[in-house]
């Protein structure tokens, strides 16, 4: 074989690894997700070999590749957008221009990105959080938090809860326009696991009089002590979230020491003496049947207690949301959880909503058949069906 196409064949192997995908479902438009799914393949490769070399953390590399661009606060026709902090938390601010007739909704944003990447200012974030002012007629705080791998818990959940709890002080409100019985907490990915950190936070804190009315969480991550749900064991390789991705962030977000990440990868998180916390994630238990169908359950095996011992956010209920007992679900406010049939997270979403069911919360679950992680920022058609159902039980319930 000449060298020429021993190149050639090199490329075309290269080409075809990356770009490969077994697709299962009936996507609308399978190129995007091929496309989406070498970028990152390519991406984390890339950041393992970097973080190799010793010159950078792997998470800081996925966000220098993969975060999108930032823009400034600038207002339209029709939302006064503004840059703020609430408690020296950096916040985006965006209240519609329109005289109002009443007091507003007001609205407080969690973006995604792993705890590591984007913000408020990312111009996919931006965008969604104008439109859903614009079309809710509604104020929308959309808050920063520090990143991992410079920070990590409880850092992200304190700069978002002191925030939230900022925009609640009657004078804010009072500044924005906003009802104070009409809030609501949405988030996106670790987005929404903020938020549900926060929402079951407030529930009883007696600091705050004032509690948010809904929340609403877009493929929400809220537990890491099972990770070998049938959705981990479907979408391990499935974009946008790679199972070694996700470990690896909420390894981090925990602590730098990689001993938890190989406890996360066999399944071996949670020791002896807390073995009644794995009821809270028991997916045999708490997943309706067709998300089981063909999957085996088993008990994960117990983890080290020195692990536990050493890291004690490793069973905290504000990392893990699902970790939470049936009396504080049972205070928590209306709920609408999106799931994605492709999303490794999705038995997490689907497990909390069947918890906070059986707590008596009334829950929304909508569950999108062809739906990838991610979903939110494609331009497809499912995603306009999910932005106007969004947009329609907020007017609704909110
Ligand atoms: C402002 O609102 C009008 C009326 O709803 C709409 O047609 C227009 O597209 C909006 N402008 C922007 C920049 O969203
Ligand atoms: C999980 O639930 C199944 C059946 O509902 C049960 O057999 C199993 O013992 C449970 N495991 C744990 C760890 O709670």
């Amino acid at each position: 074989m000449g060298r020429k196409s021993l190149y050639l064949l090199i490329v075309g192997v290269l080409v075809a690894y990356y770009v490969y995908i077994p697709l299962p479902g009936d996507f609308e438009d399978p190129w995007k997700l091929i496309l989406l799914n070498a970028k990152y393949k390519a991406v984390i490769h890339l950041a393992i070999f970097i973080e190799l070399l010793g010159l950078n953390h792997f998470l800081a590399s996925v966000r220098f590749f993969m975060d999108e661009k930032k823009v400034p606060p600038t207002s339209d026709e029709n939302i006064t957008v503004t840059d703020t902090t609430f408690n020296h938390i950096p916040v985006r601010v965006y209240v519609p221009k329109k005289q109002p007739k009443a007091l507003r909704r007001g609205i407080f944003f969690i973006h995604g990105g792993g705890w590591s990447g984007n913000s408020a200012a990312s111009q996919n974030y931006d965008l969604f959080s104008r439109w859903t002012a614009d079309r809710l007629d509604t104020v929308v705080v959309s808050t920063n938090h520090r990143l991992l791998p410079e920070y990590r818990f409880p850092i992200q959940f304190e700069d978002v809860y002191s925030s939230f709890k900022w925009f609640l002080r009657k004078e804010v409100l009072a500044k924005y326009g906003v009802n104070p019985e009409r809030i609501g907490v949405v988030g996106c990915s670790s987005g929404g696991n903020l938020a549900a950190a926060i929402v079951q936070k407030i529930s009883d804190d007696p600091d705050s009089k004032i509690k948010p009315k809904i929340q609403f969480l877009f493929n929400p991550l809220l537990q890491a002590l099972d990770m070998d749900t049938p959705s981990y064991r479907e979408n391990s390789n499935f974009p946008s979230l790679f199972k070694s991705a996700v470990v690896r962030s909420w390894s981090e977000y925990i602590t730098a020491d990689r001993s938890l990440e190989k406890a996360m990868l066999s399944n071996q998180v949670v020791p002896e003496e807390s073995s009644h916390l794995l009821k809270f994630v028991n997916w045999s238990s708490l997943l309706p049947k067709r998300f089981k169908k063909g999957h085996v359950y088993s008990n994960p095996t117990y983890g080290s207690s020195e692990l536990s011992k050493k890291y004690p956010a490793l069973l905290d209920v504000r990392v893990f949301p699902l970790l939470a007992d049936d009396k504080k679900l049972h205070g928590l406010p209306r709920t609408y959880i999106i799931t994605c049939q492709y999303d490794i997270l999705r038995d997490d979403g689907i497990m909390y909503a069947t918890r906070l069911q059986n707590a008596g919360v009334p829950v929304t679950h909508n569950h999108i058949e062809n739906g990838v992680h991610g979903l939110l920022f494609m331009d497809l058609k499912i995603t306009r069906k999910m932005k106007n159902q969004y947009v329609s039980w907020l007017r609704e319930n909110l």
